[in-house]
């Protein structure tokens, strides 16, 4: 794959809007074995062994725990609407699953190959990256006709360092348009003040999201779609405001994201995400 690093202009985007897309960066055959493998793990999950997880009794501790663990494991995660109430799913696996997370990166080796093509390093350096370090690698499926919404968020309320150094790179597997539920932004958005972060108190296991400023999230009219076809890439800063609305198309709407953090800056001991024993993903 050839590389072209990021030109002036497009520097100068990602720095004044906080979003780029890179269309079609990526070629086919690497999204066509990433979305492959992640058919796989699919096909490999086993509810059965998870029953209590996503069961309504006992759901706060063992989800939480199903969560926290994912940071240095490859665990799947339902649709809120994939089981019914007696535990039993109400669609097959892979239809029902709503991502896989969160450290496919270290332990699937396609998912390993795919992070360290040479187009992800280099476009990181080009936006001021010295020592990227790659945290989480997410698939998210957005499930025809039952994919929930992803409310307005900044991806720095999950992934805190200090300084701030979150970049988030989102992949479309598939083509993404406003009919499948695309992912919407607000340019200029990452100047707003992070408005929530969410906390682990370790010696409770238990996450608790708090409010730090009240800035209202976009109206529509402030968000622009992001409809970008199979292989795009877009990268976005920790502090841009994002969503995605429940997809009842017909059509499900694949994507792959990764989010990386500078070497240098603290990663914080509240963060639901540690990687004590699997260590540091440098890219
Ligand atoms: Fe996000």
């Amino acid at each position: 794959m050839s590389i072209t690093p990021l030109n002036a202009k497009q520097q100068q985007q990602y720095a004044e809007q906080g979003f780029l897309v890179l269309e079609k960066a990526v070629p086919g055959t690497e999204i066509n074995a990433l979305k492959s493998a992640a058919l796989e793990i699919v096909e490999k999950f086993d509810i059965n062994k998870q029953r209590t997880v996503f069961s309504t009794r006992d759901r706060d501790s063992g989800r939480d725990d199903y969560f926290f663990n994912s940071a240095e494991n490859i665990h799947c995660f339902l649709e809120e609407d994939a089981l019914a109430a007696n535990g039993e799913l109400l669609k097959p696996a892979e239809l029902a699953i709503n991502k896989i997370g969160h450290a496919m990166h270290d332990l699937d080796p396609v998912f390993n190959s795919f992070c360290r093509l040479p187009l992800f390093a280099q476009v990181l350096r080009d936006i001021g990256y010295q020592r990227p370090q790659l945290w989480q690698t997410m698939y998210i499926f957005k499930q025809p006709e039952i994919g929930g919404e992803v409310r307005w968020h900044q991806d720095a309320s999950y992934l805190i360092s200090d300084p701030p150094s979150v970049t988030g790179i989102w992949v479309a597997v598939e083509d993404a348009h406003k009919g499948n539920a695309c992912l919407w932004v607000q340019p200029g958005g990452h100047r707003s003040p992070l408005r929530e972060i969410y906390q682990v108190d370790w010696d409770k296991r238990k996450g608790t999201l708090t409010e730090l400023d009240n800035t209202p999230w976009p109206d529509v009219h402030e968000a622009v779609a992001v409809e970008v076809p199979a292989g795009s890439v877009v990268l976005f800063d920790n502090l841009m405001p994002h969503y995605s609305s429940q997809n009842l198309s017909e059509h499900s709407r694949h994507a792959f994201t990764m989010h990386v953090a500078s070497a240098d800056a603290d990663w914080s001991a509240e963060n639901w995400l540690q990687r004590p024993t699997l260590g540091p993903f440098d890219l």
